[in-house]
């Protein structure tokens, strides 16, 4: 009987969980095969630990919570220097006698996990996650749906505490370099104003666009949404930890205020890590669902060192030495998207 151990890797996201019981029943319904959950991503391979994983094996009366479960059971590392640690981790993937692994990570994970397959010669196959949708050559990540609908939940609820107030609300929200999660959930938030690392801005557009808002259109309010890795003109200092002292919103905050003259009231929401929490979507779900069944078929066809991946309503493969290649993948400052922003009236940075 083969043994297929699967892991988690990095920030966590919804959807992990989903992928993990599709990835335990095709293995075990389709294969036959003994599905094995590593703790704690690589470092569950270091100690030489291995979970069991079987068709319900977290049944509550018939229900399996798995599937709309958020984080995820097997817990998750950032990789931190996994790559000093090859010999060991080698050495646990041997002791654990696995056949073929499975990887849920983004792309730094991935990427890791792949080198560590080619030193190791392993059989694997890896799953994209993030709420970042920063992976390449994939529509879609398991994660990042769930993470626009809660950005956009959060969305509805501050323009309507904004506009009873008449304040300008500056929401914060994550996604490292890339602007994918800003700009989705901008749109479909009805923001005003949206932020993002690939397309530069100044504070003065800004002030002039939240000046025509209430000239031009009567509105009294603002919303703003930022990606965390957009940056401001002035640096801001940074703490020990590599994070900085103070966010971006809060930055943009204080420029609006030394830049306009007028007394503007201003409110910042970091959003922070609600975005990775919650039960996963409805296509968060069907992703996750699809990915695992694939990989697993993967596995079955002998294929190695490949992420699968969603183009056109349906799961394909590509290498992971071309995936990584391309990623981060950043949002193109002249996609359809951001064309669709500005038709809306809303500023997102000035057109290059
Ligand atoms: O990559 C996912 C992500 O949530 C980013 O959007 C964010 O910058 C980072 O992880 C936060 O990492 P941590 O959980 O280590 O604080």
């Amino acid at each position: 009987q083969k043994r297929l151990g699967i892991l988690t890797s990095g920030g966590d996201c919804p959807g992990l969980n989903t992928v993990i019981r599709a990835v335990v029943s095709n293995a075990t319904l389709t294969y036959d095969w003994q599905v094995l959950g590593i703790p704690y991503a690589t470092k569950g391979l270091l100690e030489t630990k291995a979970i069991p994983l079987s068709l319900h094996c977290l049944d509550l009366r018939g229900i399996d919570p798995l599937l709309s479960m958020g984080g995820t059971i097997l817990g998750s590392i950032n990789q931190g220097d996994t790559m000093t640690q090859i010999d060991d981790i080698l050495a646990g993937y041997q002791a654990l006698e696995l056949d073929a692994l499975i990887g849920i990570g983004g792309d730094g994970s991935l990427g890791i996990l792949n080198e560590l397959s080619k030193k190791g010669n392993w059989q694997f196959i890896g799953i994209p996650k993030t709420i970042d949708n920063d992976v390449a050559l994939t529509e879609r990540v398991v994660g990042f749906d769930t993470a626009v609908n809660t950005v956009v939940d959060a969305l509805n609820r501050l323009t309507y505490t904004a506009a009873s107030h008449d304040r300008v609300m500056i929401v914060e929200v994550m996604g490292r370099t890339a602007g994918h999660l800003a700009l989705h959930s901008g749109i479909a938030g009805g923001a005003d104003v949206i932020l993002i690392p690939e397309i530069p801005y100044t504070i003065k557009d800004v002030c002039d666009h939240l000046r025509l808002l209430r000239n031009r259109w009567g509105r009294r309010f603002a919303i703003i949404v930022v990606a965390e890795g957009a940056k401001t003109a002035i640096d801001f200092s940074y703490a020990s930890c590599g994070q900085p002292t103070c966010g971006i919103g809060q930055q943009i905050a204080e420029e609006i205020r030394s830049y306009s003259n007028q007394h503007i009231d201003i409110r910042v929401s970091v959003l922070g890590h609600i975005q990775r929490g919650g039960i996963p979507s409805a296509l968060d779900r069907l992703i996750a669902t699809a990915f695992g069944k694939a990989a697993v078929d993967l596995v079955a066809n002998g294929q190695s060192g490949k992420m699968v991946a969603w183009q056109n309503n349906e799961v394909v493969a590509f290498p992971l030495e071309t995936v990584l290649s391309q990623s981060p993948a950043l949002v193109d400052p002249n996609n359809y998207l951001v064309q669709t922003a500005r038709s809306l009236g809303i500023y997102i940075g000035n057109p290059t």
